[in-house]
Formats: C-alpha cells, sequence, structure tokens
C-alpha cells in the first residue's frame, strides 16, 4: 500500500458534498507515468488484455455512447492511434489502468491521499480504478452516466466538460437510471442540445478537473489540441444503496410493479433496500455457481484479480 500523502485532489474538503458536482484542482500533470511515450507503453500491455475502448472523432454528443466504437470504429491499434494522436481522429481510453502493477500504484497515490477526506462524508471507499483518455482534437466523448463517483483530472490540453446533476429529471430520467443500474442498459439515455443550458460547465486545462458523482451525466469536449485526462473512480456505500434501489426498481417494473421514485420516501427506500439486498446477494451467488463473471464491488479495486 502507498504511503499516506497530502491530498493529491483539492478542493474545498470542508464543505465537500458527496452527491454535488464540483470543481478540483490537482497535480499530477507532469506525473511521469502520464507522458505520451509511458502512455504508448501501457497501452500495448492493456490492449493485449482487452483493456481498450476507441472511436473515430466523427462520435457527436448524441451517440449511442455503448455502440460509439462500433458505430465510428477506429481500426489502428491503440499504440499507433496514441503515436499520432494530433491527426488520428480518434478517441481512445486506457481502461481500468489499475490491473497494470506499475499504474495501480499511481491510483493507490492518490486515492488514498484522499480517502480519509471522502470517507469522512462516505464510507467505504471501494472497487477504485483509473482511466486514461487520450483524444484528438475537437472530439466528443458523447453524453451518458457511470456507476462509480469520478475525480476527473486534466493532464494536458484543454477540453470542455458538461455535468449535470445526478439527481436532474430533466436530463436523465428515474426509469433510464432503473434500466442502467437493472441491465447496464444505456437506451433511455438520450441526448438533447437544450440541456447544455441546465449543465455544470467546467473549462479545464492541466491542472483542473471536476468531481462528478455516481451517475451524473456527463459530456465532454476537447478543444484544438491533443488531450490526455485521468479518471480515479470509486464505489462507497451510498453508491451502492443507490444502485440498489434503482436495481430493484428496474426489476419490479418488469414484473408490473411501479414504486415511487427513489428519494420520494426514505423509508420506503429503506424497506425497498433491505428487501433487494439479500435477493441481489443470491441472484449474484447463482451466477458465480454457473461460472458467470460478478463484479466484486466491495472489492478494493475495480476489475483486478490478485495473485
Ligand atoms: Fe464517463
Amino acid at each position: 500500500m502507498s504511503q499516506i500523502s497530502a491530498p493529491l485532489i483539492e478542493l474545498d474538503w470542508k464543505n465537500f458534498q458527496p452527491w454535488k458536482v464540483t470543481a478540483v484542482r490537482h497535480r499530477l500533470s507532469d506525473h511521469d507515468l502520464l507522458q505520451p511515450d509511458q502512455l504508448i507503453e501501457l497501452s500495448k500491455r492493456l490492449e493485449e488484455r482487452g483493456r481498450v475502448r476507441t472511436h473515430a472523432s466523427s462520435a457527436t454528443a448524441d451517440t449511442p455512447f455503448n455502440a460509439a466504437p462500433e458505430i465510428h470504429p477506429n481500426s489502428s491499434s491503440a499504440a499507433d492511434t496514441l503515436k499520432r494522436i494530433r491527426d488520428a481522429k480518434a478517441w481512445l481510453s486506457l481502461l481500468n489502468v489499475q490491473t497494470d502493477a506499475t499504474y495501480r500504484e499511481l491510483v493507490d497515490q492518490v486515492l488514498d491521499s484522499v480517502r480519509p477526506l471522502v470517507e469522512a462524508k462516505d464510507p467505504n471507499m471501494s472497487y477504485r480504478g483509473g482511466w486514461i483518455f487520450v483524444t484528438s482534437p475537437n472530439t466528443v466523448t458523447p453524453f451518458h452516466i457511470d456507476k462509480e463517483h469520478n475525480f476527473i483530472l486534466q493532464i494536458q490540453g484543454r477540453k470542455t466538460i458538461y455535468v449535470w446533476d445526478p439527481d436532474d429529471e430533466v436530463v436523465v430520467s428515474q426509469k433510464a437510471r432503473d434500466l442502467f443500474h437493472a441491465r447496464h442498459d444505456r437506451d433511455l439515455i438520450v441526448w438533447k442540445e437544450e440541456f447544455r443550458k441546465r449543465a455544470h460547465r467546467f473549462e479545464v486545462g492541466p491542472g483542473d478537473g471536476a468531481y462528478m458523482p455516481s451517475t451524473a451525466p456527463h459530456l465532454v469536449e476537447v478543444g484544438d489540441e491533443p488531450s490526455i485526462t485521468m479518471s480515479f473512480t470509486y464505489y462507497t456505500d451510498s453508491t451502492r444503496r443507490q444502485s440498489m434501489l434503482h436495481y430493484a426498481r428496474g426489476h419490479l417494473a418488469d414484473r408490473g410493479i411501479a414504486l415511487p421514485n427513489v428519494g420520494d420516501s426514505q423509508l420506503l427506500d429503506q424497506l425497498v433496500y433491505m428487501g433487494a439486498t439479500p435477493v441481489r446477494a443470491t441472484l449474484r451467488a447463482a451466477r458465480r455457481l454457473a461460472g458467470r463473471p460478478v463484479a466484486a464491488e466491495r472489492a478494493r479495486y475495480a476489475h483486478h484479480k490478485f495473485s
């Protein structure tokens, strides 16, 4: 485990609210592991294990996020794309970099440095991960949501990050969140240009970043230079609870049972949570017995098998 150090992510920690979007600052832009040559080497190691996601710059804000690599393919290897990123017309993400021993140390260094500050408000950080995005000029990350809390830190180049509140039901409905948590389906998460005026908008350069709570919708637009960005992500008790409530609502809706919105009744939410927890545990155990992969959400790291 890395040594606990001063927080490597700066924000108003005293007033930190785990479910509120906020700007952050950081000191990682000069880190050796985040320079282009090192990222090319990492991309070779991760591509061998299928841990690269890429699409062409022709993707737009309204491209369905899950299908972007199929609809707008980038046929070059990850290393070739990174070597000529200025002209590659591509978006490339190195996924779950904590599965690489060298980069796991970086994930630990950063998340260990903020863990006590996070957990003072949002207990039990787990499933920690790192994601590095290398992007050609004028390229978009389509509108979408993710399950993890996310510190998104700009390393090189400039981009505009649009983030919406995680409870903004005009932008992403409760039904869309239910489907996402129940089936990892983003089909009801659909971009409309009119959403822009409701967004928190961050114009970021090296040293800047943002905190995006779990399921805060987001859209990213890169400026006129290539961009490198790193995200540090994790689950907590509150993200697992919120996910479970939407998961239960999604599955009950399939059976014709419509529950009120998550957050409308604390008591009902608590009853649903208590009821759904053992059901989901049983289903996951059955899946494991059948030899199917099950994410261990309370594990220290996402997608990493330790020897
Ligand atoms: Fe995302």
